[in-house]
């Protein structure tokens, strides 16, 4: 039997998490047209025991994070991973910038906004996976994460994390400081940050899959429908039970604005136990993640026969 549970840092946490990037106005911009509706979706989620939730300042910008401050104030039972070192332009394009100053000015930000003295988790978003030209490209890693180990020394930050790292950003990292979790894009379809998940292992650090519904496509994959059948579950269901299984410091991070698909996630983890090892075998190889690395963003298109392929 695997355990649904890691220790992330120093709190023992349930594996299944909440991504918070939808809760945004449309194309993660914005406020929510209902921003009670948002706050009550979290408090659900707390009540339903997630209790590890992913933000980062350019969600709205600093939205998610703002919203997360106003639901979960003063509890210290939650933990939130936070990533700074990407920004949004005022065409809402997505930019990787963990320039020393902005990676701080972020920090600073994320506490106002989490309305917190010290933040739980604070990921650097390096370029690993290709989001477009960024002002920090030539930048070494060591500069901006050197601001948040110091920042972590004052006492601002509990733990540090990396997302979009591969096996040698890992290496240069650690050197540092200690990581607590990865963040990189994972899921039935798209493997693409596969290479830290050994080292991860190795290390015990939580590889957070983000992604994990690959934004929903993953959900009428024909190759769920058996196990599904058979569980009486969800294909959602089984892509997370999946992943949970997958490795066991595996975190998903599942993102919903649905109250009905948020208790249905949060129910999948207990199918991850009853898959058998062929059904997580052949979930496994749908995808070769013998070649899989970061880099330029997967595209996944359908043919007709409703299989995916990448190119
Ligand atoms: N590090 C990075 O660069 C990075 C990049 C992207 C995302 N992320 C993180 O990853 C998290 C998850 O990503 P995501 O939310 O974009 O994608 P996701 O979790 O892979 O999938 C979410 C999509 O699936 C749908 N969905 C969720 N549960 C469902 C269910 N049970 N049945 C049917 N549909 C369901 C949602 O629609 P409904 O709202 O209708 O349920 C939504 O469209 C984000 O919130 C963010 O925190 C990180």
């Amino acid at each position: 039997m695997m355990t649904m549970q890691m220790t992330l840092g120093t709190a023992l946490i349930n594996r299944l998490g909440y991504g918070t990037m939808k809760l945004t106005g449309p194309g993660v911009w914005g406020m929510p047209r209902d921003e009670a509706a948002a706050i009550k979706l979290l408090c659900r989620a707390a009540d339903l025991g997630v209790q590890f939730y992913d933000s980062a300042n350019a969600y709205g910008p600093r939205v998610t994070n703002q919203l997360l401050g106003k639901a979960f104030h003063g509890r210290t039972d939650l933990l939130i991973g936070n990533k700074v070192g990407a920004e949004r332009g005022s065409d809402r394009s997505w930019i990787v910038d963990n320039r020393p100053e902005t990676v701080r000015r972020q920090v600073e930000e994320a506490l106002l906004d989490l309305q917190t003295e010290t933040l739980n988790l604070i990921y650097l978003r390096l370029d690993g996976d290709g989001h477009g030209p960024s002002p920090s490209k030539d930048i070494p890693l060591e500069e901006p994460l050197g601001v948040l180990v110091e920042l972590q020394k004052q006492g601002q930050i509990q733990h540090l994390g990396l997302s979009g790292a591969g096996p040698e950003e890992l290496a240069r990292a650690l050197v540092l400081t200690p990581i607590t979790a990865i963040q990189n894009r994972f899921n039935l379809v798209d493997r693409s940050g596969i290479e830290v998940l050994a080292d991860c292992e190795r290390y015990g650090i939580a590889f957070v899959p983000y992604w994990p519904l690959a934004s929903g496509k993953v959900l009428d994959h024909p190759s769920l429908t058996a196990p599904a059948r058979r569980l009486e579950a969800t294909p959602a269901q089984i892509s997370l039970a999946w992943l949970l299984r997958r490795s066991p410091v595996m975190v998903p991070i599942p993102g919903t604005t649905s109250i009905a698909h948020l208790e249905e996630n949060i129910a999948s983890a207990r199918f991850a136990n009853q898959l058998t090892s062929e059904e997580i075998d052949t979930l496994t190889k749908l995808v070769s993640e013998r070649d899989a690395h970061l880099a330029s963003p997967a595209r996944i298109t359908r043919d007709t026969t409703n299989s995916v392929k990448r190119d």
